[in-house]
């Protein structure tokens, strides 16, 4: 397999004990097992990817979930939904960065391709911010259920709801850079 997806790209070290014993079985094992192990490793490659897909996706989707519920004339009902909601956001996050550092560690490419690339810690810092920025809605929104169990009718201010609704627009904002960081690092942009 060539390197025909990017520029300077690592390559993987097969097994020695198992690349001996195909070695001495001759060439046509050799092609055999290179044939195999590398279909291996795309498959590996492409169920990571779909699971950062469908993991990153969600978490876009969410946000837009909690920009469209976030307005002036929140009420009771929807605050308990937005409980859930945030929750939701919170567990597609993890799985985001799980089924994405699964791809830098597991994946095709190997964890040189990723950890000496610019665009990568670039992404990798907008999806802290993201993370950090996210910290004040899910705050706000726990206090305001906590609020509602001791007074049902005690609503949260339409100014504070705006505040809120401005910082799930950044964060909305920012996601919007991920897939175009993840589009350029996986062409080799930023690569030394
Ligand atoms: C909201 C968060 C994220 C979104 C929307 C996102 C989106 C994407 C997209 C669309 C791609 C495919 C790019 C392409 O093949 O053209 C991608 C690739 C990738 N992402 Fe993410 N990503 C997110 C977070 C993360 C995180 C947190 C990590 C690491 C911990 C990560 C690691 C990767 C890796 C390693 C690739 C593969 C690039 C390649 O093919 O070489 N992503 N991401």
């Amino acid at each position: 397999m060539s390197n025909r997806w990017v520029r300077g790209a690592a390559t993987r070290q097969p097994c020695s004990t198992i690349g001996r014993v195909i070695e001495e079985a001759g060439p046509a094992a050799v092609e055999t097992a290179s044939a195999s192990s590398e279909g291996i490793a795309l498959f590996r490659d492409f169920v990571l990817a779909d699971l950062h897909h469908l993991a990153a996706f969600s978490f876009v989707a969410i946000l837009a979930v909690e920009i469209a519920l976030v307005r002036p004339g929140l009420d009771a009902a929807t605050i308990k939904r937005l409980g859930r909601i945030d929750l939701a956001f919170g567990i597609a996050a993890v799985c985001v960065l799980a089924a994405g550092s699964a791809r830098v560690v597991y994946g095709i490419k190997g964890p040189a391709y990723y950890l000496g690339n610019w665009v990568f810690w670039t992404k990798m810092a907008v999806f802290a911010l993201i993370g950090f920025l996210s910290l004040w809605p899910t705050l706000r929104i726990l206090a305001w259920k906590r609020v509602l169990k001791t007074d049902p009718e005690a609503l949260p201010a339409a100014e504070e709801i705006r505040q809120i609704r401005r910082v799930i627009h950044v964060e909305a904002t920012l996601a919007l850079l991920m897939p175009i960081l993840g589009a350029a690092m996986a062409r080799g942009y930023g690569l030394p």
